[in-house]
């Protein structure tokens, strides 16, 4: 009797082979398992790219220490393109990249660096170069040769509706998922879409949820547009529950050390923050779990800058594998608490004065469903506070506290 047999090893093969399919899941790393961090190139060159300047930004990026403290992508940006060969592939602009990403690609994984590029849904991108719209396939395909490790994939030149977004983005996810490599996917259609609602489904990784941010706290009561840290944080926050290990709302650039330079983030009003205003986006980033993209020039940092960006105390927080995102549970401003539970059982907590002055607070961690006085850090001092029921302090104005309790809110 062969069928019986054949049954029973047909079944045993079945059996193996989805022994293998879990045992493979279980050993690959979920893709962008904490929210990816690195430079990205757009507010300090615009489109003026190339590799030369990349390349001494990858180096400057190991030499002040921020690869260690897991600054881990270079980000290439809009202007890298030159257009299409004869077979259609596209090509990087052979001035700007004589050697070719491939080229620029191994010089970073020979660092333990990885390597992000950028397109767009559209025939063209955002600042006039060649999109993808089309060649969807063949471009993942490219990306995957050259060794490109995520994609930031933009929605300039396209049409409004969200069922032709959603569709080109699924295109691209699809041409991803085939293209033979793991990139991640970042999706860039400026939150106007609700993102957090369909990207992950096509194969997002991460997806900006606002327009760009400019180097500014906030936009004023006189302009029209160019939203500044404050505007950012107050849409993202909101949305702390769609985003997941795998699955990130990404609240833009860091604009931090910045500092009015002439470049995207100067327009709109961006005439550059304080630095107590760069700690805030940098503390308030990394409690929303939003990627972390330097943007500024890592050549040429100031101590000030290096202490917020180099605070590995509060990129903890961002890279917990717990990732889940803080919930802003008080805002009576010009207060905002944002609390984050950590994988070993700690809570971080944020305290953000919104007013332009100093204002003295007291925050009775019994609000926060923690009893009792707790062992309490203090995340930009370095500094154990000793055990607390309560802070009490003043901040300046647009300053964030970060403390970390060693408990676990109860129930
Ligand atoms: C859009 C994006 C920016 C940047 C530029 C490049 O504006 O939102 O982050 O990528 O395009 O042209």
């Amino acid at each position: 009797m062969p069928k019986p047999v054949f049954k029973h090893w047909c079944s045993a093969l079945l059996l193996s082979l989805h022994g293998t399919l879990l045992a493979q899941s279980a050993l690959a790393p979920l893709p962008a398992s904490t929210p990816p961090m690195g430079w990205m190139s757009w507010n300090l060159l615009g489109d003026q790219v190339n590799e030369r300047d990349l390349k001494a930004m990858a180096d400057a990026m190991i030499a002040s220490g921020m690869r260690k403290a897991g600054y881990d992508h270079l980000f290439i940006d809009d202007g890298w393109q030159g257009g299409r060969d004869e077979t259609k592939q596209l090509i990087a602009d052979p001035k700007k990249f004589p050697s070719g990403i491939k080229a620029l690609a191994d010089y970073l994984h020979a660092r333990g660096l990885k390597l992000g590029i950028y397109s767009d849904a559209a025939p063209l991108t955002c600042a006039g170069y060649m999109g993808s719209l089309g060649f969807e396939d063949q471009d993942a395909k490219t990306f995957a040769d050259w060794g490109v490790d995520f994609l930031k994939y933009d929605y300039c030149n396209a049409p409004p509706g969200t069922a032709t977004a959603v569709a080109r983005y699924r295109r691209m996810g699809e041409a991803l998922a085939n293209s033979g490599r793991t990139i991640l996917y970042s999706i860039c259609e400026w939150g106007d879409r609700q993102p957090w609602k369909w990207a992950a489904e096509v194969g997002g990784h991460l997806w900006r949820t606002t327009a760009d941010i400019r180097d500014k706290w906030k936009k004023l009561p006189q302009e029209s547009s160019g939203v500044g840290i404050l505007d950012v944080y107050d849409i993202n926050v909101e949305l702390q529950s769609y985003a997941a290990p795998g699955r990130w709302n990404d609240a833009d650039m860091l604009v931090v050390g910045l500092r009015g330079h002439a470049g995207p983030a100067a327009l709109l009003g961006g005439a550059g923050a304080s630095d107590i205003e760069y700690q805030s986006q940098f503390a308030l980033w990394a409690m929303m779990h939003s990627p972390l993209y330097a943007s500024n020039d890592l050549r040429r940092m100031s101590a000030a800058t290096l202490r917020i960006l180099g605070n590995t105390e509060v990129i903890a927080l961002n890279q917990d594998p717990l990732g889940k995102a803080a919930v802003r549970v008080i805002h009576a401003p010009p207060w905002d608490v944002l609390v984050k539970p950590l994988a070993n059982g700690d809570t971080a907590v944020a305290i953000l004065n919104r007013a332009d002055q100093a204002a003295a607070y007291s925050l009775p961690f019994e609000a926060l469903g923690i009893q009792g006085a707790v062992p309490v850090r203090d995340l930009h001092a370095h500094k154990d506070l000793g055990r607390m029921a309560q802070w009490r302090g003043t901040l300046a104005g647009h300053e964030t506290k970060l403390l970390r309790l060693r408990a676990a809110p109860r129930g």
